[in-house]
């Protein structure tokens, strides 16, 4: 497997074996009537993740077929946490009084979901266009009164969208572009369809912070890249493009928002460089670096493991809060299933009365959660961790214990 941005030499780091498509909640099969689900028609693929030696980007070794995972069903909404609605209406507004104040400015969003941001763009009457492939979600945006095309982005639908509607003066992508494999066909895209001096923006989990949080669950099968600011400076310039700024954010456990310009059209801001310095003094780029998050990951799985063990042996009720695609990843790796953490409580309504993919843990509406509450929840949605502990108060007050397994496993 060579690198899918320069074609260099990867060096695998770790390897987390067979691991089912992360989204992909299995119907309950009652044919056999043991609830057991049927795993037939489950996908699975080895998710291990390498360094190349060129040009350093992080990245998955092997690819899941894009329609396996961005189709019709897939269930995951923007719109399912407060704090995520209100990130995306200050980025809409901030846009909107910067980069689209001239006259007739045109948006497009790459992976726009149920419309969460461009919602805002929108209601300010703003020509834009979320393009996204996922069927169910791409309605729910149109719902919302956003223009969508229900498409892959990529250089064939860059050159449409011109011919459509002209040049955009900003191409925006949140947790989407991590999630491309080709890229290539992308930046190619963005250089079609943006203006001379548009910029394309796009925030994604930061390998600065899954190292430094031990988040290994940020790896599944979505997120095929771990951007820095390091690599994507290599990447952009290989298309034309200067990395003119970065903004790191804490919303998903830590993500940085990438500003691109055509090269020389815009000055760099300081904290790029500031930002590639601070990685290289971290070791970022460095495989040893990445061999040493590894062995937390293996000793932080083994806790978990052995914690979850003995609350089961000595009758404890555990349950999961949050099926997210990264609690794929935490089940299958760990060997977690239903003896261990009864269900998972989410509120997202095409993943309730489903199980998660390969662990075949029973997904439930959060109604279930408080009734009655258990002993331990696993908390998988700790990116949400200030939102969700803040309106289940009740849960702590009622002797119940949050688990935890980042940066490390612990109790709250
Ligand atoms: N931007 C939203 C957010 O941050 O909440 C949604 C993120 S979701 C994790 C990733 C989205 O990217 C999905 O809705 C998926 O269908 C979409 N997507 C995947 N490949 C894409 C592509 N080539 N072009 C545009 N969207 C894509
Ligand atoms: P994410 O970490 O990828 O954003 O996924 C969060 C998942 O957790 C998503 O399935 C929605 C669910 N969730 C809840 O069940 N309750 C909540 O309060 C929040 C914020 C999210
Ligand atoms: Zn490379």
């Amino acid at each position: 497997m060579a690198c899918r941005i320069c074609s260099g030499r990867l060096q695998q780091f770790a390897d987390f074996g067979s691991q089912p498509v992360s989204d992909a909640f299995v119907a309950p099969c009652d044919r056999e009537g043991d609830g057991q689900g049927d795993t037939a028609g489950e996908y699975f693929f080895r998710l291990a993740v390498g360094i190349c030696e060129s040009c350093s980007m992080a990245q998955l070794l092997e690819e899941v077929p894009r329609e396996r995972m961005f189709h019709e069903d897939y269930p995951y909404l923007s719109s399912g946490s407060a704090v995520m609605r209100a990130h995306f209406g200050s980025l809409a507004r901030r846009l909107l009084a910067t980069e689209l104040a001239g006259p007739d400015p045109f948006v497009v969003e790459l992976g726009c979901n149920d419309g969460t941001m461009l919602e805002t763009v929108a209601s300010a009457g703003v020509r834009h266009l979320g393009v996204e492939p996922s069927g169910g979600v791409a309605r729910l945006a149109a719902a919302r009164g956003v223009r969508v095309r229900e498409d892959f982005f990529e250089a064939g639908t860059a050159e449409a969208i011109l011919n459509e509607h002209g040049p955009a003066d900003v191409i925006y992508a949140a947790n989407t572009l991590c999630h491309i494999p080709y890229l290539d066909s992308v930046m190619s895209g963005v250089d079609t369809l943006l203006r001379p001096d548009g910029v394309f923006v796009f925030e994604d989990p930061y390998l600065g912070d899954i190292v430094e949080r031990t988040s290994f669950d940020q790896i599944y099968d979505e997120h095929f890249y771990f951007f820095r600011a390091g690599s994507v400076r290599l990447m952009a310039r290989r298309h034309g493009f200067d990395l003119v700024g970065v903004e790191r954010l804490p919303v998903h456990g830590g993500e940085v928002r990438y500003t691109l310009a055509r090269r020389g059209a815009r000055p760099v801001s300081p904290a790029v460089d500031a930002l590639v310095a601070a990685e290289e003094a971290a070791g970022l780029g460095d495989p040893e670096t990445l061999r040493a998050f590894a062995a937390r990951v293996a000793a932080n799985r083994d806790r978990l493991v052995g914690l979850l063990t003995g609350l089961r042996d000595r009758g404890a009720t555990v349950y999961g809060y949050g099926a997210t695609a990264k609690s794929a990843t935490v089940l299958n790796y760990c060997g977690i299933g239903p003896d261990l953490v009864r269900f998972v409580s989410d509120t997202t309504p095409a993943k309730q009365g489903r199980l998660t993919p390969g662990s075949h843990i029973p997904v439930r509406g959060p109604e279930a959660f408080a009734d009655p509450y258990p002993d331990y929840a696993l908390l998988f949605a700790w990116n949400h961790a200030e939102e969700i502990m803040a309106k289940e108060t009740a849960f702590r007050e009622a002797g119940g214990t949050w688990i935890l397994y980042v940066p490390d496993v612990h109790l709250v």
